[in-house]
């Protein structure tokens, strides 16, 4: 193992789903590396299938110039490969293979001394394994979803509020025209932190969430007071993952992506057809999909993925490997990956954003 100041060249690579501020992370990153430590820096493209085909990029300076603002990730991203189980095509036919061994092999004859991991608890998680292995790693928690554990936001997720936040706020005025209800759904597998903020940020009237299975008796009479009130539309936003109390969620297709083996969708509109059966009322879906993944991180993103990316390389160069990097408001600091995968970062029900939405009105869905 390398000591301290031996470190002289370092990797970053980006796995699974992508989110706006993965660009910042990786601009810190070379900067950082650059700059403070005088370091040689190595984009692996393509998340773990670069690592594991030796498809790589020198990053220097010039190539960060300019990314700060830009969505997606300049390395390229994908959900499936994985190096412990890797898919390799043998005479027309794939086999599974562990390539784990060849993945950090190459890294070592890159001379890379230690690698930056950016991705949620799938790619952490192998990312973790391979620092087990002998390579050393550090992670970045990456999702808009913000359900890694051991950190109060992931970067991501900021911007994924902001824009079903703008979502809410359009859909608001043409519920309003039409005397509607409408649905925004939005993404949260198993978490609902995205409709919770927008919902709360967006002023929703109903807020659907995994954690708080509803009926749609309840989201029902909410819609019923509204227009006892005098409110003629409504707005309810749904996490893709929520589900009736007793139910399941609704499935919108199969996936091949062995961390998250179904695709989620649907929920919104099965919940417009509940809602239009039982009040006649005119209902309306906006599904908002990848959007909330696409386009420029937030202001409060880019701060979060600059310092992230830059702390990322202070870890590393203090030999933490097997880390990452956390925010403990208001301080970047660092975890084990273990105690941040694995382990779903949920809503806690009884939390302040909960207790003040019902103190203000909004339902729940769950009485
Ligand atoms: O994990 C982030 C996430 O945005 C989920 O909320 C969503 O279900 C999923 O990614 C969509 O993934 P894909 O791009 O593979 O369809």
């Amino acid at each position: 193992m390398n000591s301290k100041s031996s470190i002289k060249t370092i990797g970053v690579l980006t796995g699974g789903g992508d989110c706006p501020g993965i660009n910042a992370v990786i601009r810190a990153v070379v900067k950082t590396a650059i700059y403070k430590y005088g370091l040689k820096v190595v984009g692996i493209q393509d998340g773990y299938k670069g690592m594991v085909e030796n498809n790589t990029v020198n990053l220097t300076i010039d190539d960060v110039s300019g990314i700060l603002p830009r969505g997606g990730t300049i390395l390229g991203t994908t959900n499936r490969d994985n190096p412990f189980k890797y898919t390799v095509e043998i005479e027309g036919d794939n086999h599974i293979e562990d390539r784990s061994d060849q993945a950090i092999q190459n890294m070592k004859n890159l001379g890379i001394d230690g690698m930056v991991i950016i991705g949620g608890d799938g790619t952490l998680t192998i990312g973790n394994m391979l620092s087990q292995k002998g390579l050393p790693v550090v992670g970045v928690p990456k999702t808009i979803d913000n359900d890694l554990s051991a950190t109060d936001y992931t970067f991501g997720f900021d911007t994924a509020v902001q824009t079903a936040t703008d979502a809410l706020d359009k859909l608001h005025t043409t519920a309003e025209s039409h005397h509607r209800i409408m649905i925004l759904e939005v993404m949260g597998r198993y978490a609902g932190w995205i409709a919770l903020h927008a919902g709360i940020g967006g002023g929703a009237d109903v807020i659907l969430i995994p954690e708080m299975p509803y009926t749609i008796e309840n989201v029902v009479k909410k819609i019923q007071k509204r227009l006892e009130e005098g409110k003629r539309f409504s707005i309810i936003v749904v996490a893709e993952g929520a589900k009736p109390q007793g139910g399941e969620m609704v499935i919108k297709e199969m996936a091949d992506d062995p961390t998250h083996p179904v695709r989620l969708g649907g929920v919104g509109h099965k919940i417009a057809k509940d809602i239009s059966c039982s009040t006649g009322l005119e209902t309306r879906v906006t599904t908002l999909g990848h959007l909330q993944r696409g386009g420029t991180p937030s202001s409060m993103d880019r701060t979060l993925s600059t310092c992230f990316g830059s702390k990322a390389v202070d870890i590393l160069m203090e030999r933490k490997f097997g880390y990452m990097v956390c925010l403990r408001t208001p301080h970047i600091k660092e975890t084990p990956i273990l105690e941040a995968v694995g382990k779903l970062k949920t809503v806690p029900i009884d939390s302040d954003k909960i207790l003040a939405g019902k103190a203000i009105g909004i339902s729940f869905g769950d009485e």
